[in-house]
């Protein structure tokens, strides 16, 4: 956050837009993110290209034109643009006018899809694209789930949210996870990685229910969640042959919106009848869980409190400016990003 308490994203990373279901073929959505109207289109073979949404000639939403699934054309004065922004044709024009449709361009932006998401890179300056974020997926067959929200509330509170171990017995309280009873002292060892930190446990979270659903299978539960800039929390859990994968990610819309993408992917109980949407709706109960709480929160925000961050449960949330901190210094100041964290550490809280 800086001064004034508003939420910075970071450039040069990929963030995720929308579900790529939510955009079908020869479709249009729009979509603001960090601030800027952005359109998203998918073409005749299926790929996505995201846009500027404004008209080049004077302003108007190019998502309330139309979409053929090759051009789109602005709903005012029928301009034509291709996927790419190149404009195509412009209606109005006499034989021998000297305006060149060839020099009006849309602004565009890189856009990639992966693992049920769609994902646009913002950037730095030249730099060459990092790959797009993914999950790990130890076999060939598995189930993929994609759950996205929008929350009322800032892009710095919602990533340190995902890494906020204290406020399960709370927030998540329900029969099937966890209840108030069980809170009990953890003691987690964190480690540095690349642009982040990794919790590693072979034991994890003994209290929730879901976790005790792996263990029927007898073998040892692996478990990792590592935190990654800009705002990625990515979960392993395995147990012998089978796996479990998550990717949370949280995209600011503008100030005072953000997006809530998650990816899960998982071998276990393949085959169950309804299993996906049992599971989708324990996962969505889960994820309105955090809305509200977000959106509580954003609420208590608005008259910007003096807040604190406490040694233990709040140690992510430190490492987390600092990792930003560090990671802004290095754009400024044209320089290699260097980890703030520099050893393992062991943190200890009740939850
Ligand atoms: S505003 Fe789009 S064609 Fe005129
Ligand atoms: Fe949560």
């Amino acid at each position: 956050m800086d001064q004034s308490g508003k939420s910075e994203f970071l450039p040069g990373f990929w963030y995720a837009a929308l579900p790529s279901e939510e955009l079908r073929r020869k479709g249009m959505r729009r979509q603001r993110l960090f601030g800027l109207p952005l359109l998203f289109v998918r073409d005749g073979s299926g790929a996505v290209h995201a846009l500027d949404d404004h008209c080049p000639h004077r302003g108007i939403p190019l998502s309330d034109g139309s979409f053929d699934g090759w051009e789109i054309e602005c709903c005012y004065h029928g301009w034509r643009f291709s996927c790419s922004g190149q404009c195509t044709a412009i209606p109005s024009l006499t034989p021998d006018s000297s305006v060149n449709p060839g020099r009006i361009k849309v602004r565009t932006y890189e856009s990639a899809e992966s693992d049920g998401l769609i994902w646009i890179y913002k950037r730095k300056s030249k730099e060459p694209l990092p790959p797009v974020p993914f999950l790990e997926k130890p076999s060939e067959n598995y189930t993929l789930q994609v759950l996205s929200r929008t929350m009322r509330c800032e892009m710095d509170h919602g990533i340190i949210g995902l890494m906020d171990p204290a406020h399960g017995p709370f927030v998540h309280q329900a029969w099937w996870w966890r209840t108030g009873k069980s809170i009990h002292e953890k003691e987690k060892r964190f480690e540095p990685i690349d642009y982040g930190f990794r919790m590693s446990a072979h034991n994890p979270s003994s209290n929730s229910a879901a976790y005790k659903l792996l263990k029927i299978y007898g073998e040892p539960i692996t478990t990792t969640i590592d935190f990654v800039l800009p705002n990625r929390r990515i979960e392993k859990i395995r147990s012998g042959k089978f796996w479990y994968s998550s990717l949370a990610v949280v995209t600011p819309v503008d100030e005072l919106e953000t997006r809530l993408d998650f990816v899960a992917a998982w071998n276990v109980f393949r085959g169950v009848p309804f299993l996906k949407s049992i599971q989708r709706y324990f996962g969505s109960k889960f994820i309105d869980q955090d809305k509200r709480i977000m959106e509580k929160q954003a609420a208590g925000l608005r008259d910007r409190p003096n807040l604190m961050l406490i040694d233990g449960a709040d140690t992510p949330a430190k490492w987390y400016f600092q990792l930003k901190n560090a990671y802004q210094k290095s754009v400024e100041e044209g320089t290699e990003f260097e980890n703030p964290i520099h050893e393992p550490v062991t943190l200890r809280w009740r939850s």
